[in-house]
């Protein structure tokens, strides 16, 4: 059997970096998006030598990492979209430059990516998208309306995109995690972050581990999966 292969975006660190870990684990060969952060794939390649290709790519330079995945391993099985832009601010307090920046960059990115991977999708072994949305586009949170709006959408993205390649077999599936400790919730002012704590019913923010376990579950495991939203978020949307 040939070996198996994934793009996941924004792999240099935090959930993509754990995910691109689990998958690797599990023998599948990973191209890793990073944007700034080479240093971060490349120790993922020094973990797993030669089954890391690091791929350049950012969001809002639209650019086609998928080529490059196909030139290197002739295939693409899996992708995972979980590279994204985030900056908080009240409706009536963010720039509203900066609001469509947030909108149009994770959409655009997010929609390129995908656009250029289904000719390879659909020629794959089990092939599966795996969007990594957020409860916040679920439940709502006050300072999100325009990344609350983007990870909303990626739900009714990825519920047409699973009719539109359901005859090629090919699965779409979103992973929507709850608060997780990153780079990106780091900033959460002691106060807030007791209370997001104190709100969720485990009672604390999720690892890196366990949503790239539910990553991994959603691209690799869950065959009769498709069009679903996989909520991993310790109860906090309850
Ligand atoms: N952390 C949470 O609580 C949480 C909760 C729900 C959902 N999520 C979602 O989970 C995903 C990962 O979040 P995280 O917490 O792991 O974030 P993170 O630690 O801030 O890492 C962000 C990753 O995305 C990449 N990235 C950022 N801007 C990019 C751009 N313009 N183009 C391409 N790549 C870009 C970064 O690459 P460089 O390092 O190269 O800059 C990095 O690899 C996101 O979709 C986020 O919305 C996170």
């Amino acid at each position: 059997m040939e070996t198996r292969t994934a793009l996941v975006t924004g792999a240099s660190r935090g959930i993509g970096a754990g995910i691109a870990r689990g998958l690797l684990s599990r023998g599948v060969q990973v191209a890793a998006g990073y944007r700034s952060g080479r240093a971060g794939v490349e120790a993922l390649g020094a973990e797993f030598r030669g089954q890391v290709l690091p791929v350049r790519f950012d969001l809002a330079a639209e650019s086609n990492p998928v080529a490059e995945v196909v030139d290197h391993w002739g295939r693409l099985d899996s992708l995972v979209l979980n590279a994204a832009v985030w900056n908080g601010g009240r409706l009536d307090t963010l720039d509203p430059a900066e609001w469509w920046r947030v909108v149009e960059t994770n959409l655009k990115g997010m929609a390129a990516v995908t656009r250029a991977a289904i000719p390879a999708l659909v020629e794959g072994d089990r092939p599966s998208i795996v969007l990594v949305g957020s409860v916040v586009g679920i439940q709502g949170f006050a300072g999100d309306t325009a990344y609350g709006s983007v990870k909303a959408a990626m739900i009714g993205f990825a519920r047409s995109l699973a009719k539109e390649l359901a005859r090629n077999d090919v699965r779409v599936n979103v992973l929507a995690p709850g608060f997780v400790e990153t780079d990106m919730t780091a900033e959460i002012p002691e106060r807030s972050r007791q209370r997001i704590a104190s709100a969720t019913l485990l009672g604390r923010f999720g690892t890196v581990d366990e949503i790239a376990k539910a990553a991994v579950f959603l691209s690799e495991d869950a065959t009769f999966c498709t069009g679903t939203v996989l909520t991993a978020d310790g109860g906090w949307s309850l």
